[in-house]
């Protein structure tokens, strides 16, 4: 069936997606979310001027932004270059107000790790998606900190006492999770002595490389990350690179359209997060790193994806469970999209923490898939698709951004038209992601 011309509007907060013959270009996305936050923060307690270049223009980070100005710190932006102007480990301020992290999970939990340790009260609020996510996992650890905090059962709204002094812990994070480890280092660069982290399952390690590059000698042994509170940040210049979890949509559209060729420039290739490539060539997909070199402490480089090749289409069976999961953890949306144009399909398991995102990941992408007709099957850790003929239906992000992105590369592979319901979270991480998906669809 010849497919039809491709176009994407947004009206009303409902984008309509057509089906795409092929995506081809050269893109550059925008920063990465997550090293965002992170340069953000660490320059805020940092001592000196810092400037960070292709800071993220998710509202996610701009909510990071605002909550440090309340803190006293001074930031001033152009565009995507952001300057901050470091306050030290001891020149944070009472914030006036609540602190409203918004949508955004990574602000709530790394400034808590932050404010743990102040001598002053702060209360740390969230949206609605937010209030219903778990925050016990870093209140149960920084209160053996000895931090003061009070929640409702576990969520927010949380209010963080000031105390003098908290202490460092050895500490094990039940789940794996970056922003449970990031909070915790954050947490003992105000604590007395030593904080140490194990982590059997590799998480993320951006915290890690932006402490070093701000100076913080952390010690790496085996499963172990320790940091000493002696520790002083030192402003550095920061260049942050593209958000790999926003091209895996690119990524995963051209590896799937016959003829597709798109090059991403200046990507983020930090290993803990670039499973979801390392799949796609198990796949046999055409998908080549060109360049890699390190900046600011990240491996940066340019890539290739074209499609589709005749074996992405006869792999063997797809299992994704256990240690992968952490580091593919925002991509599961759109690999389960992938599965659906697998021979075999894709079963992914041991993602349970799926359920604790912007919206229940798991439920959110398994009634959308089979709203457009896909074969999928939910279990309480995770699902299985089978191969399947994508028709174009009416979809529902349940506000949450990597489902609108994920169900719109759907709609590209899908027959007929799709139309995404509140389509404009995709605001959370990455505002221009549907401009930049007309620039590329052929
Ligand atoms: C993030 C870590 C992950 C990820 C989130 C961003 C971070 O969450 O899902 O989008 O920046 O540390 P968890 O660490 O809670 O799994």
């Amino acid at each position: 069936m010849s497919r039809q011309t491709t176009a994407i509007n947004l009206r009303m907060n409902t984008m309509k997606i057509f089906p795409a013959t092929r995506l081809r270009g050269t893109l550059q996305l925008p920063g990465d979310k997550s090293i965002s936050h992170r340069a953000a923060m660490l320059a805020a307690i940092a001592v000196g001027e810092t400037r960070i270049e292709n800071f993220s223009s998710a509202e996610d980070c701009r909510t990071t932004l605002k909550c440090l100005e309340q803190l006293g710190v001074s930031i001033s932006q152009n565009g995507t270059d952001v300057v901050i102007k470091g306050v030290g480990k001891t020149g944070l301020q009472k914030p006036e107000q609540p602190l409203d992290c918004g949508n955004s999970g990574t602000t709530m939990r790394l400034l808590a790790g932050i404010l743990a340790g102040q001598p002053f009260d702060s209360v740390l609020t969230g949206d609605e998606s937010l209030s219903k996510r778990p925050m016990g996992r870093v209140i149960e650890p920084l209160t053996k900190m000895g931090a003061k905090i009070e929640s409702e059962n576990g969520s927010l709204p949380i209010r963080i006492f000031g105390v003098q002094k908290i202490a460092g812990i050895e500490y094990e994070p039940p789940i794996a999770s970056a922003q449970v480890k990031s909070c915790i280092l954050l947490a003992g660069l105000f604590a007395d002595g030593k904080t140490t982290i194990i982590e059997r399952t590799t998480t993320r390690d951006h915290t890690e490389r932006m402490l070093q590059w701000f100076g913080v000698d952390l010690q790496l042994v085996k499963e172990s990350i320790s940091l000493n509170s002696e520790a002083i940040l030192t402003a550095q210049d920061v260049k942050i690179p593209s958000d790999f979890s926003s091209a895996a949509y690119f990524i995963v559209a051209a590896a799937c359209l016959e003829g597709s060729d798109i090059t991403i420039r200046d990507l983020g290739l930090n290993p803990t997060r670039t499973s979801c490539l390392t799949i796609l060539q198990h796949l046999n997909a055409n998908a080549q790193i060109l360049t890699l070199e390190e900046k600011c402490n990240e491996p940066v480089g340019m890539i290739r994806v074209r499609g589709r090749i005749q074996r992405l289409l006869r792999s063997t069976p797809h299992l994704l469970s256990g240690s992968i999961i952490p580091n593919i953890i925002d991509e599961i949306p759109i690999l389960a999209v992938l599965g659906t144009q697998l021979d075999v399909g894709i079963e992914v398991r041991d993602a349970g923490e799926l359920r604790h995102k912007e919206s229940d990941r798991i439920a959110s992408i398994v009634e959308n898939l089979r709203r457009m007709n896909a074969d999928i099957e939910e279990f309480p850790d995770g699902f299985r698709v089978e191969k399947s003929s994508l028709k174009g239906s009416v979809i529902d992000s349940f506000g949450d951004h990597r489902i609108a992105m994920a169900c719109a590369v759907a709609g590209l592979l899908a027959d007929g038209e799709t139309e995404i319901l509140n389509a404009e979270c995709v605001n959370i991480s990455f505002p221009d992601f549907f401009e930049t998906l007309q620039n590329v669809v052929r």
